[in-house]
């Protein structure tokens, strides 16, 4: 069971921005002790101090319950994470060869479109009904099918291009996934993954979500991994490594403040309470991965 405390979430902040300035230089004497003064005050007040967490069990409520609350407020504006990753993704598909493409847990379509502009012809994976329906009325003539990135439905070798964006931070394991892809890619086919940063999950609130069956708010379970392990995946199938970028937070991203989307918990955006500590320790540093990777001309798999 977590106990999500927005109190120690700040305090938490706040040692980051200490522990990040001291590592990097940049924490003078006044920074310094405008973090404790404000780790005192944040102590002190009231609203924070006697705000009761939450207690949220992990792992209680499904992907697929998630989507159908976050669904209807997916495309808005204000989604920090997709504007970071968006540029990146569309400079690589843009450099691709036009062919079919798949595109794994595609959500709304977002990265669908991008391709069906470009000439693709493309087909859209998600496991999440609600998404798909928002997909369709984007794209009604693109080929949207409902079904798991483990068990993709489609033939060995069906696709050129595979693009797999913010889901992989859903499975377990990135072995199965791949190998997926990796069958229904043609040998020589591109695949483009973007993908939560691992040190992005340490700096931004976990939030609750709607009551699972004891009536407590639960989690979603998350996976965030090192770079590492998507290459421990990847190689032994007979990906070969294009390039690697890690997008940043820009500076002056926290502001202003975006209120969280779905409606089911109270609201976790709670940088307000501490700018100058929440600026030092999310502004430049890594938000998400994006992995261009092209199989073998002889697969392995
Ligand atoms: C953050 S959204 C990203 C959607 C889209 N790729 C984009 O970047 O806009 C994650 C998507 O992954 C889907 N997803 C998560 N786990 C999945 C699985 N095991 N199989 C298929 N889809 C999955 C969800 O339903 C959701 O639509």
């Amino acid at each position: 069971m977590a106990y999500l405390s927005p109190l120690g979430y700040l305090l938490g902040v706040e040692g980051v921005a200490l522990l990040r300035g001291l590592r990097e230089g940049s924490a003078d004497r006044a920074f310094v002790e405008a973090r404790i003064a404000e780790i005192r005050t944040l102590l002190d007040t009231p609203a924070l101090a006697h705000a009761e967490g939450i207690t949220a069990e992990p792992g209680t409520i499904s992907t697929a319950e998630v989507y159908e609350d976050w669904a209807p407020h997916y495309d808005a504006p204000g989604n920090g994470m997709i504007d970071i990753e968006q540029p990146v993704v569309r400079r690589i598909l843009d450099g691709l060869p036009v062919g079919t493409a798949l595109d794994a847990a595609c959500g709304t379509g977002r990265h669908t479109a991008h391709l069906h502009g470009l000439g693709h012809k493309v087909i859209g994976v998600d496991a999440s009904p609600d998404m798909l329906d928002r997909a369709r009325e984007r794209l009604p003539d693109v080929d949207f099918r409902e079904a798991d990135l483990h068990r993709l439905p489609l033939p060995d070798d069906a696709v050129d291009t595979v693009v797999c964006a913010l889901a992989l931070t859903h499975v377990p394991e990135l072995a199965p996934v791949l190998r997926e892809f990796a069958r229904v890619l043609r040998p020589g086919g591109h695949l483009v993954i973007s993908d939560a940063h691992l040190l992005s999950s340490y700096l931004r609130p976990t939030l609750p979500r709607r009551p699972g069956p004891d009536g407590r708010p639960s989690l979603l379970d998350e996976y965030h991994r090192p770079l590492s392990a998507y290459l421990t995946a990847a190689l032994p199938l007979g990906f070969q490594v294009r390039s690697c970028e890690e997008p940043r937070r820009p500076r002056g991203f926290l502001a202003p403040a975006a209120p969280d989307p779905l409606p089911t918990h109270p609201s976790w955006d709670l940088h307000h309470w501490c700018p100058e500590a929440s600026a030092a320790a999310l502004e430049d540093s890594p938000l998400v991965v994006v992995w261009h990777f092209r199989l073998d001309t002889t697969r392995a798999t």
